[in-house]
């Protein structure tokens, strides 16, 4: 049996295909445009691999998918693929739309031809699944309850609305054309392979660089983090187990505001790698201008996943961010690749000289 992976060079979808193959020896097809997010280094440990197939496209290319989903007949099909920063968004919303919405709304034609043609047995068995995040129920006061999959979408930003609008689309193929699809909806990832533009990485790096540690307003606005392998957890339990056309929201239970997280990482820092001159990490601290119309806060009720499916996160906040820290200090080859041209354009880009 084989599943076919979209997005499986990035940070989450990276991760995704490493757990599945150390835990299964189902085949992935893994399809990835390779933007400026996408690394193959991530999954340089499968290299010569024949359970692991590599393909460079583009979501929304209907002849390339076609064929790959006729060619190696998936199961399932695994949708990471996305633009997926907040602030390039804001920038550059095109993009956003071109993949989140057009690449999906493509993808889900491609992949209805081929459900369509399926034997009755594999028809029945056979799932999309759609990654999706916390993002598109917009933002919370401070006293309102965590977000559950009955609250409304009320997305803010250009990435934020392009997913909604492609979870709109999941939803409307499954009750239009019946199509066996499945929505997870999970809060900030963090851990191993994380591209650093996102806020956990960039402070690590920065720290360590010597740079200013960028904080965004006051800092205190409200994130629920979650292990990147805890999400692929869930996701494989949502694929084993979900019922069809559902959504399950993913959550770590671990709300956190911004300051409070960076500070956290350079009291790690301090420990595992103090800097030379008898200062800590915390003198880095930088507050900049604030990202426009930025969600104060976001917090996932993951109930439903723990009733219905029994899913719950292996690592607390404080057990993942150590093993964050410690993977960015072991793996500087990878940072190393990462950093180069298009993300020093980018930090040009949103943070000035
Ligand atoms: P990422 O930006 O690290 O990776 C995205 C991957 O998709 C990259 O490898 C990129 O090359 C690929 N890609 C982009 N456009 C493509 C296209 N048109 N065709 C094929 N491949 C394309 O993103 P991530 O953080 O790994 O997020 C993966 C998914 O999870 C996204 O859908 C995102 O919205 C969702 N999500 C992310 C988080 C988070 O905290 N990072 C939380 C919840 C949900
Ligand atoms: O909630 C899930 C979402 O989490 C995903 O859907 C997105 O794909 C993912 O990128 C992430 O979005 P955020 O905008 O929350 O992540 P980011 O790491 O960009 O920012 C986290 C918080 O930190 C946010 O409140 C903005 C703030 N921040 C970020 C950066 C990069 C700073 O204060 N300074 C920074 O330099």
């Amino acid at each position: 049996m084989t599943i076919l992976v979209t997005g499986g060079a990035g940070f989450i979808g990276g991760n995704f295909v490493l757990d599945w193959l150390a835990g299964t020896d189902e085949a992935v097809v893994n399809v990835d445009k390779l933007t400026y997010a996408g690394n193959l280094d991530t999954l340089q440990g499968l290299q010569g691999d024949t359970r692991h197939v590599f393909v460079r496209a583009d979501i929304g290319d209907r002849d390339v998918i076609g064929r790959l989903l006729a060619e190696h007949k998936p199961r399932a099909v695994i949708n990471f693929a996305a633009e997926s920063h907040v602030d390039r968004s804001i920038h550059g919303p095109g993009d956003f739309i071109q993949t989140n919405v057009v690449g999906t709304f493509n993808l889900l034609e491609s992949v209805r031809a081929y459900w369509n043609e399926l034997p009755a047995d594999d028809k029945a068995t056979f799932r999309f699944l759609h990654v999706s995040t916390d993002e598109v129920y917009g933002t919370l006061e401070a006293n309102d309850p965590p977000f559950s999959e009955t609250n409304t979408y009320e997305p803010n930003s250009p990435y934020s609305a392009s997913k909604a609008a492609s979870d709109h689309l999941v939803r409307a193929w499954h009750h239009t054309y019946g199509l066996p699809v499945l929505t997870t909806n999970c809060s900030n990832n963090y851990g191993p392979y994380h591209f650093p533009e996102k806020l956990i990485p960039l402070v690590i790096l920065n720290a360590l660089n010597g740079k200013p540690l960028p904080i965004y307003g006051d800092g205190q606005q409200i994130r629920d983090w979650l292990y990147v392998k805890d999400h692929c957890s869930a996701i494989r339990r949502v694929l084993e187990a979900g019922k069809v056309g559902e959504t399950y929201n993913v959550g770590g239970w671990n709300e956190k505001a911004n300051l409070d997280v960076v500070k956290t990482i350079c009291s790690l820092l301090d420990q595992l790698q103090p800097r030379t001159d008898g200062q800590g990490y915390a003198e880095q601290i930088t507050y900049v201008t604030d990202r426009p119309g930025h969600d104060r806060r976001y917090a996932i009720d993951a109930t439903k996943l723990a009733r219905e499916l029994g899913w719950k996160p292996a690592e607390t906040f404080e057990s993942g961010i150590r093993k964050t820290v410690e993977w960015y200090l072991a793996n500087q080859d990878w940072v190393k690749n990462v950093t180069s041209g298009a993300y020093r354009e980018w930090v040009s880009t949103q943070y000035g000289a």
